[in-house]
């Protein structure tokens, strides 16, 4: 059980805005963090759940904090701490328009939008060096290619503790579907698990966060 234990969950994509009206964003539908929220939820945490605009409604029972963008999960994941446990299932875009128009931007006869780019501040390597880092620290690898490597070499460049890696390629469905077929990187190996429900890989992480914290 994880009674009293507060735990942080990020979930959904984010919004970077080109403009007032437009933004860019990516396939997740927080499916898979919203599971998780419920499953950690079901064994007694007090969890926080920072979402970006997901598909998906937010799970009752929890702690909702509604963003948008990398930057505000960024801010509201540090104002979340201290926690016991961070799981990081959120598909935050990894770059934001650095030149983002005030006004919408209209078409000229010159040619398209002269668009700049920034990287995001990573999260999950943010919060694993954090001077109030949790316990246990949960990242996701999502990745169309050489799954396992990459994951791999994600824990160790970001300093987490475990890695769920799942292959996002469009012919799996993983994206945007009701399942998901995980790799569990820990310092120990890799755990292959069969694919099954999003609801069922939370349950099972669920557990093993039980037991991690016991
Ligand atoms: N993540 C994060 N902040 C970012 C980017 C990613 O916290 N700016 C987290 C995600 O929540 C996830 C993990 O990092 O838990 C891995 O995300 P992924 O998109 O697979 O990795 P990238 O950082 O984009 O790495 P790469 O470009 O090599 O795929």
């Amino acid at each position: 059980m994880l009674t009293g234990k507060r735990i942080l969950v990020t979930s959904g994509p984010t919004h970077e805005p080109i403009d007032p009206v437009r933004y860019i964003a990516n396939r997740s539908s927080g499916a898979q963090g919203t599971a998780i929220a419920t499953a950690l939820r079901d064994l007694g945490a007090e969890v926080v759940f920072v979402t970006g605009p997901a598909q998906v409604p937010a799970p009752v029972g929890v702690k909702v904090v509604r963003v948008e963008t990398a930057l505000q999960m960024l801010e509201a994941v540090e104002a979340a701490l201290p926690v016991e446990a961070a799981i990081m299932a959120a598909a935050v875009a990894d770059w934001r328009v650095a030149n983002a128009s005030d006004q919408k931007m209209k078409k000229t006869a010159q040619g398209f939008p002269d668009l700049h780019f920034i990287e995001n501040p990573d999260i999950l390597r943010t919060l694993s060096q954090h001077a109030q880092r949790p316990r246990l620290v949960v990242g996701f690898a999502a990745e169309t290619e050489n799954v396992i490597d990459h994951a791999t070499a994600k824990r160790a460049r970001k300093g987490c503790d475990w890695i769920l890696a799942n292959d996002v390629s469009p012919a799996t469905g993983i994206m945007g579907g009701a399942e998901n077929a995980v790799h569990l990187v820990t310092a120990e190996g890799v755990e292959d698990w069969p694919r099954m429900a999003k609801s069922e890989v939370a349950d099972r992480l669920a557990q093993r966060i039980a037991q991690a914290l016991a």
